[in-house]
C-alpha cells in the first residue's frame, strides 16, 4: 500500500497513540548504577568530570541504596578506591578490602539490591594496569588466578553477580571453576566480553584513580577498528560459561551491540561509559543541548541497538524522568 492509502503519520497523531506503538522502552529495573566506593567516613565527594556522580564512603551506602530502590533501580556495580596499592593488586581480594566491606554493608542494609562487582586489578595495582606484570608486560595467566581469587572473595561477601572487566584471555573459565569449587555455582558471571581500548574511559580513570602509569591498555583491550573480533571474544566467553555478555563503550559501538544481539541468546549488557556521560553533561552545562532529552534519546538508541540492560551514570536521572511521566 502506498500513499495516499497508507499514511505513517496516522500512528503519530498524539502522545497516547505514539506510546501505544512504541517498540522500545527504558525501564528502571534494567538500569545498573555504578558506585565508586572510597575510604573514610561521611564522604560524598563529587567527581568534577562526572557532574552528579560522587565517590561514597561505605557508611553512605545505606542511604544510596534506599534512594535507588525508591526509584525502581535494583542493581548497582561497584568500583573501589583502596587506600593502598601494590604491584600485584592484592587489595582486590583483601578480606577486609574496600569492596568487600561495601558488599557486606549493602547486603546487610539493602538485601534486595543486586550487587554486581567489577572484577579487575587496575584500581589496586600501583602501575595502574589491569593485571600483574612480568618483565613489564601484563602477564595473562598469572593475572587470571588473582582475578579468580578476587571474584571468589566478592562472592564470599555476598556479591550477587561478578563482572570481570580486565580483558585477560581465559578469565571467565578460571573464575567459573573457582566459584564452582567453592560452592558458588549459583553466582552468575557478567563478562565484559567486548571491551574496547577507548578514550571514552577518561573521566572514569580520574574517578577511580586507575590510569596506567606507563603505556596503555591496547595489549588487552580491543582495537576500535575491529568488529568480527567482537564475535570471537563473545563466543569464547560463552563457551567459558559467561551468563551475560557486555559491550563497552555503548554509543560508539551500537553496531557491535546489534551483532551480538543477533548472534547470541544471552542477555546483552551495554556500558554507557563515563566519557559518553560527561559529553552530554558538558554540552548541557554550556546550554547547547537539552541534556534530559539527549539522555533519553541516547539510552533509547542503546536499547534499539539490542541491549537488554544498560549500565549508566544516568540511571537515577532517567528513573526520575520515567516517574514524572
Ligand atoms: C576497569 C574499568 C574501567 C571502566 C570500567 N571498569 C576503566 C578502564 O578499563 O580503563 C570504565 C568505565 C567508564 O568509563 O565509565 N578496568
Amino acid at each position: 500500500m502506498d500513499f495516499p492509502d497508507y499514511r505513517p503519520r496516522r500512528l503519530r497523531v498524539n502522545q497516547a497513540m505514539r506510546s501505544l506503538v512504541q517498540e522500545h522502552q527504558i525501564v528502571a529495573s534494567q538500569l545498573i548504577y555504578p558506585l565508586f566506593i572510597t575510604e573514610g567516613k561521611n564522604i560524598r565527594q563529587p567527581i568534577p568530570s562526572m557532574p552528579g556522580v560522587s565517590r561514597l564512603s561505605v557508611d553512605q551506602l545505606k542511604r544510596e541504596a534506599e534512594e535507588l530502590l525508591a526509584l525502581g533501580i535494583n542493581s548497582v556495580i561497584l568500583f573501589g578506591l583502596p587506600d593502598k596499592k601494590d604491584p600485584m593488586g592484592s587489595g582486590a581480594h583483601a578480606k577486609n578490602g574496600i569492596i568487600q566491606r561495601a558488599i557486606r554493608e549493602l547486603k546487610k542494609r539493602a538485601p534486595s539490591l543486586l550487587v554486581i562487582t567489577d572484577v579487575c586489578l587496575c584500581e589496586y595495582t600501583d602501575h595502574g594496569h589491569c593485571g600483574c606484570l612480568i618483565n613489564n608486560q601484563v602477564d595473562n595467566d598469572a593475572t587470571i588466578e588473582i582475578l579468580a581469587k578476587t571474584a571468589l572473595s566478592h562472592a564470599q561477601c555476598g556479591a550477587d553477580i561478578v563482572a570481570p572487566s580486565d580483558m585477560m584471555d581465559g578469565r571467565v573459565a578460571e573464575i567459573r571453576a573457582v566459584l564452582d569449587e567453592n560452592n558458588f555455582e549459583m553466582v552468575p558471571i557478567m563478562s565484559y566480553a567486548v571491551k574496547y581500548a577507548s578514550a571514552f574511559y577518561g573521566p572514569f580513570r580520574d574517578a577511580a584513580d586507575c590510569a596506567p602509569q606507563f603505556g596503555d591498555r591496547k595489549s588487552y583491550q580491543m582495537d576500535p577498528a575491529n568488529s568480527r573480533e567482537a564475535l570471537r571474544e563473545a563466543t569464547l566467553d560463552v563457551s567459558e560459561g559467561a551468563d551475560f555478555l557486555m559491550v563497552k563503550p555503548a554509543v560508539a559501538y551500537l553496531d557491535i551491540i546489534t551483532k551480538l544481539r543477533e548472534e547470541f541468546d544471552l542477555p546483552i549488557v551495554a556500558y554507557h561509559v563515563s566519557g559518553e556521560y560527561a559529553m552530554i553533561k558538558a554540552a548541557e552545562e554550556k546550554g547547547w543541548i537539552d541534556g534530559s532529552k539527549v539522555m533519553h534519546e541516547t539510552l533509547l538508541s542503546i536499547k534499539r541497538a539490542g541491549a537488554d540492560i544498560i549500565i549508566t551514570y544516568f540511571a537515577k536521572e532517567m528513573a526520575k524522568l520515567l516517574m514524572n511521566k
